[in-house]
């Protein structure tokens, strides 16, 4: 069913209070859920509501953090949310390394001890509305093997990054480190179909693809994907002093205790660098190129990052509203906290 952004948005804000969040957390977190599901990125939308509000009310969020800003340098900081939820505190923790990039070209701000960060792009995309470069990585529950093995180590450690051009549009680049995420494997699992050999291993390392033997899923591009997910970990996790690694926390392990995870937002001056001005004008003109690229066979045209999100915003408009599964109204819109239960699961929900 198709429900209007702010009904939505509000829905999910009221089971966050109900599970027990002050207001302005709620509205964090309900924003950036609504931004994800209005582009079509409903893994990190509406969907997300029921774990976070069971997590909440089962005290492995901190509703009241004593969260601390330590400026560390002239361009650095760390925010240490005290497990508290993760949207607000990657919102401030960006908020910071723009004030640091306006001042001193560049601000590199880690967020320590916080909880699941969502779709990091709303966190870059900050960045560019304020004419800077964002770059954001995160940590993420292991459920990865690093290259050559055949034991999860490593999450699906997202990287983003998104940059602003003179003509209002924004390139946004967001991708997780692993070839699938683990939704597509759960979403053959039920429609009893396999799944393209490369996603997943079983527990010896071997690629399989019957869904119900996947033990981890795999890294984009072989040993140059792990490489990357794990420079994710060192400047999300290991740099901030957060645990690491292996050692992450699993989302679904246990629902009372904080994740303690880290997170990374840099933002870049473009007016330190090769001027403001300079610098949007040739995005615009990059955009405008890689537009007018010739499409090779079977496909219409060359999208930059982030082009087709802005084409699901409008399409989304255009219906009046954002399409849920009407089992999700039906749990936003009644008297319940949760109803199904992701409490110490394994690190794949089950
Ligand atoms: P994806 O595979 O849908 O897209 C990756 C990137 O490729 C995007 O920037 C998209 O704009 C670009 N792209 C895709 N098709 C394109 C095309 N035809 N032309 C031009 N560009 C194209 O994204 P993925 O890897 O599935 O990640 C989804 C979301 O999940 C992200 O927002 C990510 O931040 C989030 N995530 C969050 C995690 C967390 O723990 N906080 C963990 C893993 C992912």
């Amino acid at each position: 069913m198709i429900v209007p952004r702010e009904e939505l948005k509000q829905l999910m804000k009221n089971k966050f209070m109900a599970a027990g969040l002050h207001e302005d957390h709620a509205e964090d977190m309900a924003e950036v859920l609504t931004w994800s599901s209005e582009r079509g990125l409903h893994s990190h939308g509406e969907v997300r509501v029921e774990y976070y509000t069971e997590r909440i009310s089962k005290g492995g969020t901190t509703i009241d953090p004593e969260w601390t800003w330590k400026q560390t340098g002239p361009c650095s900081g760390i925010l240490d949310g005290d497990n508290g939820c993760g949207y607000p505190f990657a919102i401030m923790g960006m908020k910071k390394a723009i004030e640091l990039a306006k001042e001193n070209g560049i601000g590199f701000v880690g967020v320590a001890n916080v909880g699941h960060t969502g779709a990091i792009s709303y966190y870059t995309e900050m960045a560019a509305k304020e004419g800077m470069i964002g770059f954001s990585c995160t940590q993420s529950d292991p459920m990865v093997i690093p290259y050559g093995g055949a034991e999860p180590f490593y999450g699906t450690n997202p990287i983003a990054i998104a940059a602003p051009t003179a003509d209002g549009r924004i390139v946004s680049f967001d991708m997780a480190t692993t070839v699938q995420a683990w939704g597509k494997i759960l979403d053959a699992k039920s429609a009893g179909r396999s799944i393209p050999e490369g996603w997943a291993v079983d527990e010896d390392g071997l690629p399989v693809t019957d869904p119900h033997k996947v033990n981890a899923l795999v890294a984009i591009a072989g040993a140059k994907g792990y490489g990357l997910m794990m420079m994710v970990d060192i400047l999300s996790g290991v740099l901030l002093g957060v645990p690491a690694g292996k050692h992450v926390s699993s989302m679904y392990h246990d629902l009372s205790e904080g994740r303690r995870l880290g997170h990374l937002n840099i933002a870049i001056n473009p007016e330190f660098f090769c001027g403001d001005k300079q610098f949007r004008e040739a995005m615009s003109v990059v955009l405008d190129e890689l537009n007018a690229v010739k499409p090779g066979v079977g496909f219409d045209k060359v999208y930059w990052p982030g082009e087709r999100a802005q084409l699901r915003i409008q399409a989304t408009k255009d219906a009046g509203g954002i399409e849920i599964v009407d089992d999700i109204y039906d749990y936003l819109v009644s008297d319940d906290l949760y109803r199904n239960s992701w409490d110490h699961k394994n690190r794949f929900a089950e």
